[in-house]
């Protein structure tokens, strides 16, 4: 059977890519791509028997030159879906472009807020009740584009910057790989710049040899009319019930 491939793309430690592999989707990982040598990551991947590339982008003068030998190493597999998880690098518009409509991005806030470096940080700062993690398709503008799922979480009054974080952590590591099975199994519909999950295709029948996989949103504008019996996405609210004061 020929599962569709994706590429991961990776910084740093690489929980989100443990969760992915883990979890399973009916997909097969074709390679591991960090900028960072020393990502520990790649050795996880490494230990998984999955094929690792470091593109090291401290050996580049430009962002163009490195997003273009990125884009050689990914595109050797011919992946259906780029996961980016932790890839902590700007991705020129060209790259982008590129990929548009099968690349993936998980951020760790409730998107359109908190966008960019310390989100736990500053949601903590401005006293918001809830934060959260996004999964959603990457466009051109930083942590923006068509939202595929989010989680929240209550932010409670002794959290610190490393509690909130790894509560929310949990949260990615249900989400992503939710996200990439939707992904794969050609589920994801982006109509009007929102994304609906496609629930009249039977989840227990695995749809990954259908050639074309993630063909769905290949035309990231307008795909028809989506009815609202697929909406939403999800929205997995994932909490105790909030504690709110008597009057
Ligand atoms: C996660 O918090 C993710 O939301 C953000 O970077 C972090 C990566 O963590 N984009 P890991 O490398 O997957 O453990």
């Amino acid at each position: 059977m020929t599962l569709p491939a994706i590429v991961v793309l990776i910084s740093g430690r690489g929980s989100n890519l443990r969760a992915i592999v883990e979890a399973a989707p009916p997909c097969r990982i074709a390679a591991v791509i960090s900028n960072r040598p020393d990502a520990p990551g790649l050795d996880y991947a490494r230990e998984k028997g999955i094929r690792t590339a470091v593109i090291d982008h401290t050996g580049f003068t430009s962002r163009d030159t490195f997003d273009q030998a990125l884009r050689a190493a990914i595109d050797a597999h011919s992946p259906a879906l780029v996961v980016l998880a932790g890839f902590m690098r700007i991705l020129s518009d060209a790259f982008v472009g590129h990929y548009a409509g099968r690349l993936i991005n998980i951020h760790p806030s409730l998107l359109p807020a908190y966008p960019g470096l310390h989100t736990h940080r500053r949601a903590l700062a401005d006293g918001v009740r809830l934060h959260g993690c996004t999964v959603h398709f990457v466009t051109s503008t930083l942590d923006s584009g068509p939202i595929i799922a989010q989680a929240a979480v209550p932010v409670q009054p002794d959290d610190t910057e490393a509690s909130l974080s790894a509560r929310i952590l949990l949260q990615e590591h249900r989400l992503y790989p939710q996200a990439v099975r939707w992904f794969v199994q050609g589920r994801l519909v982006i109509a009007q710049g929102r994304v609906c999950v496609d629930r009249s295709v039977d989840p227990s029948v695995d749809r990954s040899i259908d050639a074309g996989v993630g063909a769905a949103v290949d035309g990231v504008a307008a795909v028809g009319a989506v009815g609202a019996a697929n909406w939403p996405g999800t929205v997995a609210l994932v909490n105790p019930p909030l504690d709110v004061p008597p009057d």
